[in-house]
């Protein structure tokens, strides 16, 4: 009677019976205190000493240290206790940091952080989640904190790579960080956690789409912003501007790639009806580069006119990796969305001998991950090379860090909600790539918008920047927290 089904894997038998019991007993008592006069609420904190925790557990973890401090948030008066929790998985060799914030004014919920690029979790990232009151936690996931370099972990050694520490990053990590974290949470407060959500960008909402899929009891609400979701054929292809541009054999000046954006945005900007230097509907925009080809275009001392080969290149972008039969591989940027962060590009002063900047997480899946050799050159791909990297990559990765599994159905019979948006004009992971994801969930449950949403936002960048009114984030996390 007692056992609330969606805790059951969360915690022991024991503690399930206890806080499920307790969940009762509160709503019992809510419904007495009514009857009572105005209630003087018991402080029920615990000291925020190591000594005061229990230590929590989570099946394959061995907790190491737990260490626990007093604190306040830099620039606002909001204390909280400040926890760091260190374990392992037996025989895997990791060594994984939790953080959790336990703010003095809980406002009763649990908020798990997410991470971006490389990185499983910042701490950064927690404080405005704790100023609001929630306990909030997020993890290093093993891994060298806020390094956006794999290079001192993605292998053992040439040839092997950690599958340990990719999967820590994947999924397990984020799972472990919750489970703790939940038991921490109730542990300190002496109470059960009323509702906990997801909330990340990025990486960080490819890690909420992964708790949806594979974790689907944790959090009653994730907010999956611009997910890195289809991640093993999403990353790889991230290479492919550059890769053309190799091809191609030309790496054209930012400011040539910029000025055949700003005649997309001319050409198409109208087209949903309003001239506001936003292109609304990306999807209806048919704008041919070839047509600005000559076209002078200017930015200090670097100058030169529109070559035919950078429109090429700008087709390519937007069109997506294709297979050598031209299959496409993955979607490409939207027509409008800044290309320097895929297409990018350094050159010196006048614009000339310019060299590829390629997106580092993009760089190293390709040398790390699937070549498994830290001196390969990804711009060196033959055409049957790219492909079968591309393969390689689907066929080894999807089901450790994919995140492409669109059946939500256990999330959606836990009760659980979902939100994601993503900016038309993101410049790193495109938007149709979201698209992509969220109809293979409406492919298989035309339901679905009873339970996860998809908000396009026109003109807005990756996570945010851009022309484009982007929600802040409390203020979509209230409609995620009114729609749970
Ligand atoms: C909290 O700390 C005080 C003094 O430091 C100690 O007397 C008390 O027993 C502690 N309470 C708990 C629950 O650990
Ligand atoms: C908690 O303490 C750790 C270690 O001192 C620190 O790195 C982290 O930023 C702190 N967390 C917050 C939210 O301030
Ligand atoms: C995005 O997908 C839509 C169809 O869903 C398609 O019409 C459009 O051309 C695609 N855009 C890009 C940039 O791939
Ligand atoms: C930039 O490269 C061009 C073409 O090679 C060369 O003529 C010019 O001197 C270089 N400028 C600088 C400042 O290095
Ligand atoms: C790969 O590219 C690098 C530099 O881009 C070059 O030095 C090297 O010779 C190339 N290797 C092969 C096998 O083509
Ligand atoms: C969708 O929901 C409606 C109304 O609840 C129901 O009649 C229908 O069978 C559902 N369709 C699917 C595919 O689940």
């Amino acid at each position: 009677m007692c056992i609330k089904r969606r805790y059951r894997s969360m915690f022991s038998l024991l503690s399930t019976l206890t806080y499920a019991c307790w969940s009762i007993i509160m709503i019992l008592k809510s419904q007495l205190l009514l009857l009572l006069p105005a209630p003087v609420l018991a402080a029920t904190i615990k000291n925020c000493t190591a000594r005061a925790l229990p230590t929590p557990s989570v099946l394959g973890a061995s907790i190491l240290t737990i260490d626990a401090f007093e604190s306040t948030l830099d620039s606002t008066s909001v204390s909280f206790c400040n926890v760091t929790l260190t374990y392992t998985h037996p025989g895997q060799n990791d060594l994984i940091k939790v953080w959790l914030g336990l703010p003095s004014a809980w406002n009763g919920r649990f908020s798990g952080l997410g991470g971006g690029g490389w990185v499983t979790g910042f701490p950064s990232q927690m404080v405005e989640a704790i100023a609001e009151g929630f306990a909030a936690v997020s993890t290093d996931g093993g891994h060298d904190g806020l390094s956006q370099t794999t290079e001192s972990w993605a292998l053992l050694s040439p040839g092997n790579v950690n599958l340990y520490a990719l999967q820590n990053f994947a999924s397990v990590a984020l799972n472990d960080m919750t489970v703790l974290g939940k038991q921490l949470t109730q542990a300190y407060y002496g109470k059960p956690i009323s509702k906990s959500h997801w909330a990340g960008c990025s990486t960080g909402g490819r890690q909420g789409l992964m708790m949806a899929q594979r974790y689907p009891g944790a959090y009653d609400g994730i907010l999956a912003q611009a997910p890195a979701a289809h991640w093993a054929e999403l990353i790889p292809t991230m290479f492919w501007p550059q890769w053309v541009m190799k091809q191609i054999g030309y790496f054209p000046p930012q400011c040539e790639l910029d000025a055949i954006t700003a005649a997309t945005i001319s050409a198409c900007d109208g087209l949903d009806g309003i001239e506001d230097g936003i292109i609304g509907l990306p999807g209806l925009c048919t704008f041919d580069p070839n047509t600005v080809v000559g076209r002078p275009y200017g930015c200090g001392e670097i100058k030169g006119s529109i070559s035919k080969e950078a429109a090429e290149i700008v087709k390519l972008t937007w069109r997506g990796a294709t297979s050598a039969e031209g299959k496409l591989q993955w979607p490409g940027l939207a027509p409008g969305s800044p290309l320097y962060a895929l297409a990018g590009t350094t050159c010196n002063s006048t614009g000339r001998e310019c060299v590829g900047a390629a997106f580092s997480v993009s760089t190293e899946w390709h040398a790390l991950f699937l070549q498994k050799d830290p001196s390969f050159d990804p711009y060196n791909y033959t055409r049957e090379g790219w492909d079968a990297a591309f393969h390689a990559s689907v066929q080894q990765y999807n089901s450790i860090i994919g995140t492409s599994d669109n059946d939500l159905s256990e999330f959606k019979r836990l009760g659980g909600k979902m939100i994601t948006g993503h900016g038309m004009a993101d410049e790193a992971i495109p938007f149709n790539s979201t698209v992509k994801y969220y109809q293979r969930v409406l492919d298989l449950d035309a339901n679905a918008t009873d339970f996860y949403r998809l908000f396009s936002a026109p003109g807005v960048n990756h996570c945010g920047g851009g022309l484009g009114a982007n929600p802040d984030l409390a203020s979509i996390l209230g409609a995620l927290t009114l729609w749970v």
